[in-house]
């Protein structure tokens, strides 16, 4: 087969994200990718190439003269990846501005029509979660992923430009954080002949650690040693939940951020929740537009509308209690009807955010009795200062709370809810030494992602996807 010549080698260019950029046009240079389409007339075909780098493709016309059209229609089908070299020529009376005309290529990896489940045709959401391996291929999914990679690194970049520590919180914990019971357990010991005591209860003394462990729901605890200490922390990592629900909301693994801050009270607190979250959707304006241009014409039409207004308004503050008298003023028939102490289902907080509000909603102090035990109990002794941040179409994005800082309360509150005093003795421990007030929330990653790409499913914005039942 026959090689890029010598003289080609030295300008082969990075990406087509870069030829579009700054197009070498009138010069000789190959190009890699993978073949989206292919049409052949009579003296020609022409191919469209993408390599990922862009959601634009290339055209590459490759001429029968120079290369054989028999080997063209057995080689270069779409999703068949190859090697082309030839000259970039502009191409001012198409809608593309340059195409490459090839003087040869290499096939690196053919894709049998028959077998190749991705076409040219828009395949659905449903279908490709089938095959979810192959979802990098398309462009909504090269446009999500790219845009799940700059809001990590904007994650990252609003905390540190504002002296917050990135800590590593483990993944192995004896801790239920959010006390909701849906931990994944971790274990060593072999599940056939798990061992006993004679009264039945499991001999963790065997297991691994020489107690229960689990997978983590939260970094939080952990977050809370590390800001008593460095004062203003944040993590981002994986969380995992054993939840058997089967919402277009959850996912059994996902990614949180939570920041936490020595010092800081409620209200502090909503507002850097406000202001980060603004500052997230900014960046995606700025920085996507290729991509949210395609995912807003293919999915979401009022996508960057509704980016750009939850941007520029102040989000409406609600207490808990408020909340429910609007609920039954409201006058609407809700599947669960409520009442105070109920906890809110995703038709109330849609119905305040979208209807109620019209803007994205924070709803504060809400029962004790419907939150972790973490959360400081306010004065009324009914309520605890939590919020929750919730958004158009998604519901909640945000979780978050004043810590209880107070050694008496807190460990009422523990033994009050019969948890283990041995396991949180540590967390106990910053309230017995130096204990200040304290705050802190959680925002899952695929959350805001369905906001910022306009998509409805937490399956569709994660490489892989881990439900109920289901491990793409
Ligand atoms: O409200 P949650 O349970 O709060 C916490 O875990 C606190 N420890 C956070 C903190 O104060 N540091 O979860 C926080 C957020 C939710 O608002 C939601 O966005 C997301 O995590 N989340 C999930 N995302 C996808 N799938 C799930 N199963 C999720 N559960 C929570
Ligand atoms: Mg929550």
């Amino acid at each position: 087969m026959a090689k890029p010549p010598g003289l080609y080698a030295p300008i082969l260019r990075e990406t087509l994200s870069d030829l579009y950029k700054n197009p070498p046009l009138g010069e000789k240079l190959t190009v890699k990718g993978w073949v989206r389409t292919r049409r052949t007339t009579r003296a020609v075909s022409f191919l469209e190439l993408q390599d990922g780098s862009t959601l634009r493709a290339l055209q590459v016309v490759l001429s029968h003269n120079l290369i054989p059209r028999e080997r063209i229609e057995s080689e270069l089908h779409t999703g068949a990846s190859i090697g082309v070299w030839g000259e970039l020529t502009p191409t001012p009376e198409r809608p593309q501005p340059f195409e490459l005309v090839a003087e040869g290529y290499e096939l690196y990896g053919s894709a049998d029509p028959e077998a190749y489940p991705l076409q040219k045709k828009t395949h659905s959401l449903e279908f490709l979660r089938e095959i979810a391996h192959l979802r990098p291929r398309t462009r909504t999914f090269q446009a999500i992923f790219r845009i799940r990679s700059g809001i990590s690194f904007a994650i990252h970049q609003y905390f540190q430009e504002r002296g917050f520590v990135y800590v590593h919180t483990p993944i192995l914990t004896p801790s239920d954080c959010e006390g909701g019971g849906q931990l994944f357990q971790v274990t060593t010991l072999p599940l056939q002949q798990i061992p006993t005591h004679p009264d039945g209860r499991v001999a963790y003394e065997y297991d691994f650690f020489g107690r229960p462990a689990y997978l983590t729901v939260s970094g939080q605890l952990e977050g809370e040693l590390l800001a008593t200490g460095l004062g203003r922390i944040y993590t981002f990592g994986p969380t995992f939940r054993a939840e058997p629900s089967h919402t277009p909301r959850h996912l059994a693994e996902f990614w949180m951020i939570e920041p936490e801050m020595a010092f800081y009270d409620l209200s502090m607190t909503m507002d850097l929740a406000e202001d980060f979250l603004k500052y997230l959707i900014r960046y995606t304006l700025r920085n996507f537009s290729e991509e949210l241009a395609f995912l807003a014409e293919r999915y979401e039409p009022l996508l960057l509308a509704e980016l750009e207004h939850a941007k520029e308004s102040a989000f409406l503050r609600l207490s808990y209690t408020e909340a429910i008298e609007i609920l039954q003023k409201s006058g609407k028939e809700f599947q669960f009807p409520t009442h105070w102490g109920s906890d809110l289902q995703a038709e109330h907080e849609r119905y305040l955010v979208e209807e109620y509000a019209q803007r994205p909603v924070i709803l504060y102090d809400y029962p004790k009795a419907i939150k972790a035990f973490y959360m400081r109990q306010n004065p009324d002794e009914k309520t605890v200062a939590a919020f929750d941040v919730l958004f158009p179409r998604i519901g909640e994005v945000i979780g978050g709370s004043q810590r209880e800082e107070r050694y008496e309360y807190l460990l009422s509150r523990i033994q009050e809810l019969g948890m283990d005093l041995f396991t949180y003795e540590n967390y106990l421990d910053t309230r017995r030494f130096g204990t200040v007030p304290h705050s802190g929330f959680g925002l899952g990653l695929e959350r805001i992602l369905l906001f910022l790409t306009g998509m409805t499913n937490v399956r569709d914005v994660v490489p892989f996807f881990r439900a109920p039942g289901q491990m793409a």
